[in-house]
């Protein structure tokens, strides 16, 4: 069977069928297996919405302890993957390093059992919690100096800002690092999740799966836009330079970087409760330009653009709160990966309960029975 109209980027075509999520962009409403997302954000924590994407339900209290318990034991990193880590180059981007060192946990976790529970539970184990323990060391050792061991008294997004700042987060912004991993975690069919899924689908191992999102995720189209957002508000500079600069930008057809999005023609919820956390962080450790000028800009851009569905989405709160987290960002879309795992997990899971390999078609436009033209004639 063909299917014969041809959509760029595949816009609008179901590759699947799925209850892990669901976006309503004309209304504003993303649900993890049909909870609001503003539920989740205020109510649960990373790793219980982990375990609600991956397992289809809550946990219970005992289910919930058990699961932190396992994640915490597996924090820790072999020391041949801290040595892979000690040759790459420390000018090279932290994406890079976080595909290889995914791929890697292949080499030592070779068994494959894509059939059997514990197969499935300990990989995600495995994943959730030793991901930000590599994003964290790969910035340490960039700096030259030694990755600092997780501590199993802190929660995952404190023990993640301790890793990464090498001291004990304040409490509010260690809660606030958590629900940005919460509304991180899940967002339907995107390019990263896709790649999760066809590359599932080969049944491979799951290093390979999440290794293959987070190279997809790395690019600027994608992930990348929290950290152009901060290099936006940086060329800004200035409350009063706002308007004339968006002008420019708008005068010269360029795109304004957070604004927009595929499936939300109203304000991406993500970002109503980013700017809330925002506002908490800045109110605490104080005000700086980055925040005035985001404001003034989200007003303009309403003024110029809310006719058209332009509005802020997720990506410009986040940078501005992972920047006063002390998060350097060129580490935004590592964090980003940090918390989407849980989204490719649940997703790398469904795939396997109603596997088919994808196999799409194409429309071809090449040549037929053309000449094979000898070396010395062409
Ligand atoms: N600034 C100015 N104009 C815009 C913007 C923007 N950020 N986004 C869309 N438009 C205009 C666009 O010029 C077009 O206008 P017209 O109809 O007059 O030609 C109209 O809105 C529709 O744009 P589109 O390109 O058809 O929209 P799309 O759905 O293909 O693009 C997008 C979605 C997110 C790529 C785009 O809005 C964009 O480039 N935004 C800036 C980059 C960004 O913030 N990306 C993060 C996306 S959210 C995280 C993620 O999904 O990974």
């Amino acid at each position: 069977m063909t299917v014969c109209e041809f959509r760029a980027g595949l816009e609008g075509v179901p590759v699947t069928q799925s209850s892990i999520s669901f976006v309503d962009g004309q209304h504003g409403i993303l649900e993890y297996r049909g909870i609001p997302i503003y539920e989740l954000a205020e109510k649960s924590t990373f790793l219980e919405t982990a375990y609600l994407l991956i397992w289809k339900e809550l946990p219970t209290k005992e289910e919930l302890e058990a699961f932190e318990n396992e994640i915490q034991y597996h924090r820790r990193l072999k020391y041949h993957i801290r040595d892979m880590m000690k040759c790459f180059p420390e000018s090279g981007h932290p994406m890079d390093a976080l595909q290889a060192c995914a791929a890697a946990l292949g080499l030592f976790y070779s068994r494959r059992a894509l059939d059997d529970p514990a197969y499935i539970r300990a990989a995600v184990v495995r994943l959730l919690a030793k991901i930000p323990t590599m994003v964290a060391a790969f910035q340490l050792m960039r700096k030259g100096n030694d990755p600092v061991q997780p501590r199993d008294d802190l929660s995952y997004a404190a023990n993640f800002l301790y890793m990464l700042n090498e001291k004990e987060p304040d409490p509010l912004a260690a809660k606030i690092f958590e629900v940005c991993l919460v509304l991180h975690a899940e967002h339907t069919i995107n390019a990263s999740t896709f790649s999760a899924m066809v590359t599932a689908s080969t049944l491979t191992d799951p290093y390979a799966v999440i290794a293959s999102a987070v190279g997809t995720l790395a690019g600027p189209l994608h992930g990348g836009a929290s950290e152009e957002v901060i290099e936006m508000l940086d060329a800004i500079g200035s409350v009063e330079n706002v308007r004339p600069y968006l002008d420019d930008r708008l005068q010269r057809k360029e795109r304004i970087m957070g604004f927009g999005h595929r499936v939300y023609k109203v304000k991406d919820p993500r970002a109503i409760i980013l700017q809330g956390l925002a506002e908490q962080l800045f109110e605490k450790f104080g005000h700086d330009k980055y925040y005035d000028i985001a404001t003034e800009l989200e007003r303009a851009v309403e003024e110029k653009l809310g006719g058209k569905g332009i509005y802020p989405n997720v990506d410009f709160y986040s940078g501005l709160v992972y920047l006063k987290l002390g998060i350097p960002t060129d580490l935004f879309t590592p964090v980003f990966a940090i918390s989407r795992v849980a989204g490719w997990l649940a997703h790398w899971k469904e795939q396997l309960n109603e596997n088919r390999i994808f196999r799409p078609t194409q429309i071809y436009t090449g040549l037929h029975s053309a000449p094979y033209v000898a070396i010395g004639d062409r």
